[in-house]
Parts: structure tokens; C-alpha cells; sequence
């Protein structure tokens, strides 16, 4: 018989719960960054707007948006436009490891938006894409 000793439980307390707390902690706190930085609180519908507006790019990709990879439904497997990749679905909802490190959202946002966009994404614009995106 294993007893369960006073470290096991610790060592299963963070590596089963702290994640959990860890991943709505990482929006939180991104969202709280984007507010210091001056973004207003976050709206899911302007995120929405944004998320399938089409801005103009270089040819052979003249027409973009985020939906270009990743649909318009974040539910769904997205697909890279240039490469093919599989993209997993950016909603929490169905998949538990998007959205949890805030190194990789900022990296993201920051390539994706000069992609799609033609420029880095504001503080506000990147708040009102991440409410939408959470409440997915
Ligand atoms: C050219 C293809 C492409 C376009 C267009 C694109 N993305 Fe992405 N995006 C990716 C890829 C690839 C990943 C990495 C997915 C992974 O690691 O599973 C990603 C990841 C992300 C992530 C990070 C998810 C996480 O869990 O950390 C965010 C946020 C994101 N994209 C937002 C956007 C937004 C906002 C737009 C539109 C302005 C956009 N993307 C347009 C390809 C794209």
C-alpha cells in the first residue's frame, strides 16, 4: 500500500491543479498589461469585428485575416495558408493548451497581426481578441 505523504501531496497539488489556475491566470494578467499599457476594458464583440475583418496584403495572399489560418469558427482545426500545418483550435473550450502562456500569445499576436494586419496589434486591439477568443 502507498501512503500518501505530506511532499506527494504537494507535488500532486501543482501539477494537477496549478495549471488549471495558471492558464485563466495568464489571460487575466495579459489583459491586465494591455489595460497599463492604456486599452480601455477589453470588448468580445470588437474582438469579433476584427478577428473576420479582411485587410489588404501582398500578393499571392492579396485578401487576410485571421481566419485565413485559423477559421472562423476558433472551434475548428485551423490550417496555415503558406505551409499547410494543421493549427489547433484557439478555443479554450475545446482545447485546454491554447491560450495558456503568455510568451506564446505575444509572440503570436505580434506575427500574426504584422502579417494580417500590416502592423503590430494595440494594446486594446489585442484585449478585445483575447475576451473573444476566452469566451470561445
Ligand atoms: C499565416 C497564418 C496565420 C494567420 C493569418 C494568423 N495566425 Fe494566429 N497563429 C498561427 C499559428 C501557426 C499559430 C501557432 C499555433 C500553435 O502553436 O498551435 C498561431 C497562434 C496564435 C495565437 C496563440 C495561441 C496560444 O495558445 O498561445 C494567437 C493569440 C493568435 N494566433 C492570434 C491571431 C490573430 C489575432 C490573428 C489575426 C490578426 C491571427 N492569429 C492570424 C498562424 C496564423
Amino acid at each position: 500500500m502507498i501512503k500518501i505523504k505530506p511532499y506527494m501531496a504537494v507535488s500532486i497539488f501543482s501539477l494537477i491543479v496549478l495549471p488549471v489556475f495558471a492558464a485563466e491566470n495568464t489571460i487575466d494578467n495579459l489583459l491586465q498589461e494591455y489595460q497599463a499599457a492604456g486599452a480601455a476594458q477589453g470588448n468580445a464583440q470588437r474582438g469579433e469585428v476584427l478577428w473576420n475583418k479582411t485587410f489588404n496584403g501582398n500578393k499571392p495572399y492579396a485578401q487576410r485575416s485571421c481566419k485565413t489560418c485559423h477559421s472562423s469558427n476558433v472551434k475548428n482545426h485551423g490550417k496555415h495558408i503558406r505551409t499547410g500545418k494543421t493549427i489547433k483550435p484557439l478555443a479554450p473550450s475545446v482545447n485546454p493548451t491554447s491560450l495558456v502562456k503568455s510568451k506564446n500569445i505575444e509572440k503570436w499576436f505580434k506575427r500574426n497581426c504584422k502579417w494580417t494586419i500590416g502592423k503590430e496589434c494595440s494594446a486594446q486591439q489585442k484585449a478585445d481578441i483575447l475576451i473573444f477568443l476566452k469566451q470561445q
